[in-house]
């Protein structure tokens, strides 16, 4: 095994110093050593160490304070902890200072190459993503919107060609796939950047109040109108509103919102004076607009008058490639927020990350990233971490659409071998322990999988 990785021993006792490199050496590690904590904090700063071992009791320095200082460092190294005089609350207190690890004299060799090597790896990892993080940043990412894929990256074409414009916009995208976001991206690239952005959220609020909510009322327009109020659209003059949820909106309100479109004003609820107001209008919906269209929900000129420019944002599931980066991205905004140490995402739990559906989408991501974030006891984020749903792939029912006409008995024969196959893949392949999983006993178990025809691959 040939390695490059440096690793520094830091101990005022010779003896150690002569063990550790020695053992360090025959794992192919390059090794230095150091007397004392100047010592040791002048050859950090010099040379890049993938891991410190520290001892706590130097001649002339505190190794907690030693430890304080190499978290100042630039490159700086994992610390592994090995002290004579553990004592908890000094162990306690090292990790608290982002120490990777604390062994007592005298301690297990292969333990702690074990140690070594897995603070090795997670230096790595986090290395990595720091990295990735640059090149999200130089490349991969628009006004905070993340993404590499070319479904992503044609999004940030289509912000970039549209926002200097005054054309309305139509963004589609299923929930939670950051149609919001790409609103505000479009604002804050536009020369309306400095003036307001006003998100309504159309679906929330009941007709009736919607109108005066977006074009105001003069006073006594209605029952409980005691004095004159500004809509939305006065508000945004200058700037850009944006109708969320647009198909929710009544053909009433979707005759008034045409004309403001068309001739750039508007009257307030009960008002007579024509308001002239210029407003730029982004509208976002998650149903197709042209099925409502078709349904005879929406009116198809302001159709037509919405849909100058279309982005549509495509879901997650079509965009795998996107997961790690956006991973990253909030493991950084949730660990800064929860003010962590540095995290990082553990090789495998990327990958079921990666082949979950995300049916909630960027939203649904976040929140699980944001919930993990919060919970993980250790720096690397493990998938025990993400809620069951996401780490159990639903059943296969595929063949349920399908438009030969199945059988009853057939679909569930097909439910029953989809189950028993799960049951055995979770297990690796343990009858005993699969049948246990599906409540039957083993012989039973054994007799399906003859008449079933399933045999380990
Ligand atoms: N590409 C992305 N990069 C970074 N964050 C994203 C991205 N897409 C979505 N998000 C985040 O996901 C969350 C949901 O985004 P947003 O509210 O814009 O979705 P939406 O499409 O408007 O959803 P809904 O239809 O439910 O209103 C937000 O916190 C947003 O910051
Ligand atoms: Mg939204």
């Amino acid at each position: 095994m040939k390695t490059n990785e440096k690793i520094l021993v830091a101990d005022d006792e010779e003896i150690m110093r002569d063990v550790l490199s020695e053992l360090l050496s025959s794992e192919s590690y390059s090794v230095d050593v150091a007397e004392n904590g100047t010592r040791a904090l002048e050859m950090i700063r010099n040379r890049e160490y993938g891991a410190v071992l520290l001892d706590l009791m130097l001649p002339d320095m505190d190794g907690l304070q030693v430890l304080e200082a190499i978290n100042g460092t630039e490159n700086r190294p994992e610390v592994i902890i090995i002290t004579a005089f553990a004592s908890i609350e000094r162990a306690i207190k090292a990790t608290k200072l982002g120490a990777f690890d604390f062994f007592e004299k005298p301690f297990k060799n292969d333990k702690l190459l074990l140690a070594i090597k897995n603070a090795l790896e997670h230096r790595r990892l986090l290395e990595e993503n720091r990295r990735l993080r640059q090149t999200l940043h130089d490349r991969y990412s628009f006004h905070n919107i993340i993404g590499k894929s070319t479904g992503m990256q044609q999004v940030f074409d289509l912000i970039s060609q549209a926002a200097p414009r005054r054309s309305t916009i139509l963004i589609q995208g299923e929930s939670g796939t950051g149609k919001e976001l790409v609103a505000k991206a479009i604002h804050a690239s536009s020369g309306r950047a400095e003036a307001s952005f006003i998100a309504i959220n159309c679906g929330n609020i009941p007709s009736e109040l919607l109108e005066s909510e977006l074009f105001g009322h003069v006073r006594g327009a209605f029952t409980g109108a005691t004095s004159a109020k500004k809509g939305l659209f006065e508000a945004a003059d200058g700037g850009t509103l944006f109708l969320d949820e647009v198909t929710t909106i009544s053909l009433e309100i979707q005759s008034k919102l045409l004309r403001v479109i068309q001739e750039r004003e508007f009257r307030r609820l009960g008002g007579l004076d024509n308001i002239k107001v210029d407003v730029r209008i982004i509208a976002a919906t998650n149903t197709d607009l042209q099925t409502a269209v078709r349904q005879g929900i929406f009116r198809e000129d302001l159709y037509y008058r919405l849909n100058v420019i279309t982005i549509q944002i495509p879901p997650l599931r079509e965009r795998p490639q996107d997961i790690p980066l956006l991973t990253d991205w909030f493991i950084k905004k949730y660990g800064d927020e929860n003010q962590r140490d540095p995290l990082a995402m553990d090789p495998s739990a990327m990958k079921v990350l990666i082949d979950y559906r995300w049916p909630g989408n960027v939203r649904e991501l976040e929140n699980v990233i944001e919930r993990a974030v919060v919970l993980s006891p250790h720096t690397t984020i493990t998938a025990d971490l993400f809620p069951k749903n996401i780490s159990t792939p639903p059943p296969d029912t595929a063949f349920l659409l399908s438009e030969e006409p199945v059988s009853l008995k057939d679909k569930v024969g097909r439910f029953e071998k989809t189950l028993i196959l799960a049951a055995l893949e979770k297990t690796g392949w343990n009858q005993k322990k699969a049948a246990r999983l599906l409540s039957v006993n083993a012989t039973t178990l054994n007799e399906k999988l003859k008449r079933l025809k399933i045999k380990e691959p």
